[in-house]
């Protein structure tokens, strides 16, 4: 067991990492779709499609070796190119809400497509998901480039966003986001991915360790209300390994609001800096994520809304909380709370951030 585990450690040092290109369909505008499948010697594959940017699936090695994919999606284009609830996909160019899409900037209001009640969601109707990017790929990794115009959705500003998933030998995919803007607009960039790593109906069982203190309560229509709350004796409080399943049906008005969780943590340690942001593991597969990130919070999110009616992958049905996600990001509804960190990206200054999901096994 220690010598094959040694073998495939020093395996993976040596082999170097792979990037292969396929087509994968085309848009109903016609436009061609292709998709990037990364590989490393350790046992890690990621498909990444230039529709959305999206990560179409993500295979690593369980307790035993054997490869499964971790991700919820489908099989095929078609199925993204359907109503679905970003999975995998980059969500732009604001990931999560803006109170009644709108907010103003240097003065100016601005009012923004709104595509949840009254709100805005993860960039409007036809967001940075919705977008045929192009793509590059390197020996371990694929740049993808999207440039939305001044105006799309409602936003100030042309914005040329430029996302890079690179594989490496410790078994990690690492997201590097980076945007410019012609003019100062707002952006919150993060990866939509719905985590399944056992394979199980739902994610009650896995484990969740977040490192925040504090999060964002919401009101009833999922917006933080400004306060930042204490975790200390509520069902948010994941400061230690927890099961998902234990309190997520707690009365707690907060839980009622997000029909679970579905809130934003305030990440511990200063942003700007990568650092540990959550841990995902689970008994049944062992299989462990570790989630670091650059960026001020992350949204845990248990797949809530999710009710049947999706059928993915191999047919399967994604029934409520089939699926976790861990979105890492600025607070939602930024814009228009000037205490949260800023989401404002100031004319030609860079906006980057990095997030790294690393698998292993325990
Ligand atoms: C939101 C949820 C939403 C889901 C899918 C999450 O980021 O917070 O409320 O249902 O994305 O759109």
């Amino acid at each position: 067991m220690f010598r094959s585990a040694l073998l495939l450690f020093v395996l993976a040092l040596v082999l170097p990492a792979a990037v292969k290109k396929d087509p994968f369909g085309r848009t109903p505008a016609g436009e061609a779709v292709d998709i990037y499948t990364l590989t490393n010697a350790a046992g890690l594959e990621a498909r990444i499609m230039t529709y959305g940017a999206t990560v179409v699936s993500l295979k690593a090695p369980d307790k035993g070796g054997q490869k499964a994919d971790v991700l919820l999606g489908f099989d095929s284009l078609d199925g993204y190119l359907k109503e679905h609830p970003y999975m995998g996909a980059i969500v732009g160019r604001y990931g999560n809400r803006i109170a009644k899409g709108q907010f103003s900037l240097n003065g100016k209001s601005y009012r923004l497509a709104v595509n949840n009640g009254p709100n805005a969601l993860h960039g409007g109707l036809r967001g940075f998901d919705k977008r045929v990017w192009t793509a590059e790929a390197k020996a371990d990794s694929v740049v993808l480039k999207y440039s939305s115009a001044a105006g799309e959705e409602g936003y100030p500003g042309k914005l040329d966003v430029t996302v890079t998933y690179t594989i490496t030998p410790a078994n990690e995919l690492r997201i590097d986001y980076r945007a410019v803007a012609d003019q100062d607009t707002v952006a919150n960039l993060t990866n939509h991915a719905y985590f399944n790593l056992s394979g199980e109906p739902t994610i009650l069982n896995h484990l969740v360790k977040l490192e925040a203190d504090r999060f964002t309560p919401v009101d009833t229509d999922l917006i933080p209300t400004g306060e930042i709350r204490s975790v200390a004796g509520t069902p948010f409080d994941f400061r230690k390994e927890t099961p998902v399943g234990t309190r997520i049906n707690a009365s707690d008005e907060q839980i009622t609001f997000g029909k679970g969780y579905d809130h934003n943590w305030v990440l511990n340690g200063p942003p700007g800096t990568l650092r540990k942001a959550a841990e995902v593991y689970s008994p049944r597969s062992g299989r462990l994520l570790t989630v670091s990130t650059t960026e001020p919070g992350v949204q845990f999110y248990t797949g809530n809304f999710l009710d049947g009616s999706l059928k993915g992958k191999g047919g399967k049905k994604y029934s409520q909380r089939a699926a976790l996600c861990l979105e890492t990001q600025h607070y939602p509804n930024s814009p228009n709370q000037p205490t949260f960190p800023t989401t404002v990206v100031k004319k030609g200054v860079p906006m980057t951030s990095t997030t790294v999901w690393q698998f292993s096994t325990r």
